[in-house]
């Protein structure tokens, strides 16, 4: 069992160490190395008691001694980091919280951020490096695309389907059988009652699309 690295050093990235640390302390899951970011300044401060140990060139040189975690809350950043990191040859770990609740009939992807009083329901399927926020919730069949986000206290309701890199707001809900497109934006506390293409930006309760994204 490798240990984990985390990538990025911010508030997100620290809320992703504490729940590592936490599985780790009460369920003997991975621990934690230490942090990566690639501003040189950061090279050798302390995040929570670990180092932040370098950037890139570090993960490069010591890829086979860890499995990664790219934390970094913007959907977008977070896939073209992990790509990168990918192509050299990473391997993902995910921070899954003690206190989330998971479905015995449900799947999660690599590299994904489960925090503390998600619950996950019957198949459900959660792609590649998801972070599901703080008391969020999916119902059963749901399907969510890679690098989405849902924020704290979101819900998606039965049978619905997120593409890639959709954010869900915090406390917006989805309900029942709707899909959400790629690399759509659903505002804090949106209710979505229709289909939304993807890459614009919904807000409101009925959820309409806001010019331009
Ligand atoms: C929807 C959102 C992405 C829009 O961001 P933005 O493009 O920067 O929007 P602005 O703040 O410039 O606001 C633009 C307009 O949309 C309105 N608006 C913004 N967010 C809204 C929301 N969630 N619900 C309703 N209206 C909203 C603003 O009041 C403003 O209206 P106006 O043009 O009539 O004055 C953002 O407001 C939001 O809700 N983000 C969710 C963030 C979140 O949950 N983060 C959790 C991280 S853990």
């Amino acid at each position: 069992m490798k240990p984990i690295v985390i990538y990025g050093s911010g508030g997100h990235a620290r809320e992703v160490a504490e729940i590592v640390m936490h599985a780790h302390q009460e369920q003997g899951r991975p621990s934690l190395l230490g942090f990566l970011d690639d501003r040189p300044e950061r090279k050798g401060e302390r995040v929570l008691g670990y180092e932040v140990l370098g950037g890139f060139s570090w993960l490069e040189e010591h890829l086979r001694e860890f499995d990664l975690i790219v934390a970094i809350g913007d959907n977008s950043v977070r896939q073209r980091i992990a790509d990168r990191a990918l192509e050299l040859g990473a391997t993902f770990g995910s921070a899954v919280s003690p206190l989330a609740h998971f479905s015995s009939a449900c799947q999660i992807g690599p590299g994904a951020m489960i925090f503390p009083r998600v619950t996950v329901s019957t198949n459900v399927v959660v792609g590649a490096h998801v972070i599901l926020g703080v008391h969020s919730s999916i119902s059963h069949d749901c399907r969510v695309g890679d690098f989405s986000f849902l924020c704290p206290g979101a819900r998606l309701t039965g049978n619905v389907t997120l593409g890639p890199r959709v954010m869900i707001g915090t406390n917006a809900c989805v309900i029942p059988g709707k899909a959400v497109g790629r690399g759509t934006i659903v505002g804090a506390g949106a209710v979505v009652v229709d289909d939304l293409q993807g890459d614009v930006v919904a807000v409101g309760v009925p959820a309409r699309v806001k010019a331009g994204k």
